[in-house]
């Protein structure tokens, strides 16, 4: 009789011991939550597929930052012009520097007149690809 007592005991001291446990990692699963703010936006699937697409192509000469590497960091380049304009650039910037598009050659001189590679990607490749320029950055 005793002993089955005890084993009552141990069996409802080792779930106390469980639940314990659980609830208390739940209150602290809650205090990050709210305690550090996830400061970084996720980014949409157009942008998660532009991503490695700009890993692949662009990331040895550029930053998804504001930072320089070889060319200018990638920071607001949507803002800073269109998508048409992106497009022409990326499919083939020294075209439109012999043609003398003003923006282009300005970039163009500020870089030490260093040329730019030149890309042919499908629409939706640069769908994507302007999405994570959009979206992404540190
Ligand atoms: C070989 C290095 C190199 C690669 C690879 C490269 N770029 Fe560039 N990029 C440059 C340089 C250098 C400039 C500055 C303009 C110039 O010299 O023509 C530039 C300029 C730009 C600009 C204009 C930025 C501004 O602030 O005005 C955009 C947009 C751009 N690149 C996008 C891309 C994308 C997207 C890719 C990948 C698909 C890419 N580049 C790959 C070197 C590169």
């Amino acid at each position: 009789m005793i002993m089955k007592y005890i084993l009552w005991a141990t069996y409802f001291l080792y779930f106390g011991i469980v639940i314990s446990a659980c609830t208390s990692n739940e209150s602290e699963t809650i205090q990050e939550n709210t305690g550090t703010p996830v400061v970084k936006a996720e980014l949409s699937p157009a942008a998660i597929k532009g991503k490695k697409i700009f890993i692949a192509n662009c990331s040895a000469c550029h930053l998804m930052s504001n930072q320089q590497l070889v060319g200018p960091g990638m920071v607001g380049v949507t803002e800073k012009y269109d998508k048409k304009w992106l497009i022409r650039f990326i499919t083939n910037s020294q075209k439109m520097i012999a043609e003398g598009d003003e923006k282009a050659l300005a970039i163009y001189k500020e870089y030490n007149q260093t040329v730019m590679t030149s890309f042919s990607l499908k629409e939706d490749e640069f769908d994507n690809l302007l999405a994570y320029l959009k979206e992404g950055g540190e």
